[in-house]
């Protein structure tokens, strides 16, 4: 008798141990970047910090390169553009498999360990209309075969990320929770398929959009703050914003005959630049809560003590490039600034600390462009605003750390992103002939005037133009030291 229930007991302890590892958290490395950090240094960034697994949009091999042996867990992604050739060709959907799967997959040490394949990127975001929605299924149905067919199908699954817009409640409680009337076919299709093939239902989720959207939603509800004044659906109460989303989902999953469906949080994250409340500080609050609120398993009000199985952290980096149609805030979800240095502190797993920088960083020289304010300025706000709707103005933005610095602050902030952009080549510092190189840092405050990344092409670049590049660098510096003096 003795020994078996000590058997039990330690079986137990043992299953209780595990499951306090469960709880996966994993980043989502977007490139839409001018000028990216190497893949290489990416990865080590990830591995210093101890992150196991990463979501990408495509899959680029140079990433995957990078990946191979890291034995981190990885879904790769294929764009919503080729969606409409996998939907009709079981060919396409076969050779992009065995190009960007088959070839780099390892279960062991040496390869990609692919876990996940998503099917698109929020293909059926309200913005696109019907643009993707009717090839989702269809490129889902082809990818698992060609997966099949490659003998991975045990290994890597098929998904596709859902932006939250994918689900509605008219009282804004998860009890109403339901699909978008529009999806009704699509989303049992869906389901039925991901049921099949044992596959998770991504979900991405915005506290920090929510919050903005819905005047129902406080900031202390969005960052999982004890004082936050509850929502109650019937006996139900709801603390936090991010419960309040998750248990919407699992209402319309069950409206639909799926309540048992896995859940992977595929997105979540807070800006920390380009609108109001967008700061470190308050995204550090955020993270904090969030991480807390996963490592306790607590669960949420629907799914007690079952918490999502994976969350992907929306982002890792900043990427100048994304769109702002959305607003100013896009380009600044990373955790690590463009350059992979940590903007605050975060939980992964080992206490509260600032993470580990990116190691090595190579970055173009201590150059940057600014207004020279000796010359006639009146057109300078027109310049400004060319250079910016090419380079990335975000932080003037209201609420943006570059919000406060005065005019003309504003425009060499504007000369400057255009001017790193394009590789501080001395042409796109001309401005009419009101823009001025220097090696003085113009930051102010948190106003920071960053230098950009040197990359292998500006490397080719500067090579093949240094010697008009040193003679153009005389003559700026001998007119800078002229306007010292
Ligand atoms: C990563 O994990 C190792 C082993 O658990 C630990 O020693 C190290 O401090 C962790 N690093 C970070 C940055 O958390
Ligand atoms: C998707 O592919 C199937 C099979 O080739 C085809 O019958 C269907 O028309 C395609 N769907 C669309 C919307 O083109
Ligand atoms: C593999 O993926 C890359 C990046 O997404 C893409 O450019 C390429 O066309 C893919 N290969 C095939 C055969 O589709
Ligand atoms: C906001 O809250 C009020 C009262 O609590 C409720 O009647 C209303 O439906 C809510 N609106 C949204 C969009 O959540
Ligand atoms: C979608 O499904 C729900 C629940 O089954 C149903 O109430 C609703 O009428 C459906 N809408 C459409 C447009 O089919
Ligand atoms: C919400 O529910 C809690 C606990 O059941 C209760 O104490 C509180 O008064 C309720 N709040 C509202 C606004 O109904
Ligand atoms: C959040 O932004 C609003 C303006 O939209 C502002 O009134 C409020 O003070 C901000 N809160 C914090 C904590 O910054
Ligand atoms: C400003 O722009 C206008 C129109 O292009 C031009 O006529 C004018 O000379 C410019 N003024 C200065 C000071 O450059
Ligand atoms: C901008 O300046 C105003 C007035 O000096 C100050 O109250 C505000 O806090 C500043 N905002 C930011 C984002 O620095
Ligand atoms: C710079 O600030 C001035 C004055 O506040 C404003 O009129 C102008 O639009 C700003 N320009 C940019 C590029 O933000």
């Amino acid at each position: 008798m003795l020994p078996s229930f000590r058997f039990l007991f330690l079986l137990l302890a043992t299953v209780c141990t595990l499951g306090s590892t469960v709880v996966a958290v994993g980043v989502n490395w977007g490139t839409t970047t001018s000028h990216p950090l190497p893949p290489p240094k990416v990865v080590e960034l990830l591995k210093s910090n101890n992150i196991s697994k990463v979501k990408l949009f495509d899959a680029d091999p140079l990433v995957l390169q990078a990946l191979s042996g890291s034995n981190i867990g990885v879904t790769v992604g294929i764009p919503n553009a080729m969606l409409k050739s996998f939907n009709s060709s079981k060919k396409a959907a076969e050779s992009w498999v065995h190009d960007n799967v088959t070839r780099y997959f390892s279960s062991g040490s040496s390869g990609v360990r692919i876990e996940y394949v998503a099917i698109g990127d929020e293909p059926f975001h309200l913005s696109y209309s019907e643009q993707f929605h009717p090839f989702v299924i269809g490129a889902a149905i082809n990818v698992q075969t060609a997966l099949t067919r490659a003998n991975l199908a045990s290994e890597v699954k098929v998904v596709v990320p859902c932006s939250y817009d994918t689900i509605q409640s008219e009282s804004g409680l998860p009890s109403k929770g339901h699909f978008r009337p529009d999806l009704n076919k699509t989303m049992i299709e869906l389901l039925t398929f991901l049921r099949k093939h044992h596959s998770p239902f991504f979900l991405n989720i915005s506290p920090f959009i929510t919050f903005n959207k819905n005047k129902n939603i406080s900031l202390d509800f969005s960052l999982f703050k004890e004082a936050a004044h509850p929502h109650n659906d019937s006996h139900r109460t709801y603390k936090n914003s991010f419960d309040l989303s998750y248990d919407t989902l699992v209402t319309a999953l069950s409206v639909v005959g799926f309540p048992e469906m896995n859940i992977v949080v595929s997105k979540i994250g807070w800006p920390t630049d380009g609108a109001a409340n967008a700061t470190s500080s308050i995204a550090e609050t955020f993270m904090k809560g969030l991480m807390d609120h996963l490592h306790s398993k607590s669960g949420t009000p629907l799914r007690p003590r079952n918490p999502p199985m994976e969350t992907y952290i929306f982002s890792l980096l900043d990427e100048d490039q994304r769109s702002i149609a959305t607003g100013n805030f896009e380009r600044h979800w990373g955790l690590f600034t463009f350059d992979g240095q940590a903007k605050y502190r975060i939980d992964f797993g080992q206490g509260l600390k600032k993470p580990e920088n990116a190691k090595n960083v190579v970055y173009l020289s201590s150059k940057w462009c600014v207004v020279n304010n000796n010359k006639d300025l009146s057109n300078a706000s027109t310049n400004a605003m060319d250079a910016c709707s090419v380079a990335d103005c975000t932080a003037l933005s209201p609420g943006g750390s570059c919000f406060n610095i005065s005019w003309p602050g504003n425009i060499s902030y504007a000369f400057n992103s255009y001017y790193q952009q394009h590789d501080q080549r001395a042409d796109s510092c001309d401005f009419g002939g009101l823009g001025l190189i220097t090696t003085v840092d113009p930051s102010v405050g948190n106003c920071r005037f960053s230098i950009e990344l040197r990359t292998s092409h500006t490397d080719s670049l500067s090579g093949s133009h240094l010697v008009q590049w040193m003679i153009l660098l005389m003559v700026y510096s001998y007119f800078f030291l002229l306007n010292l003096y």
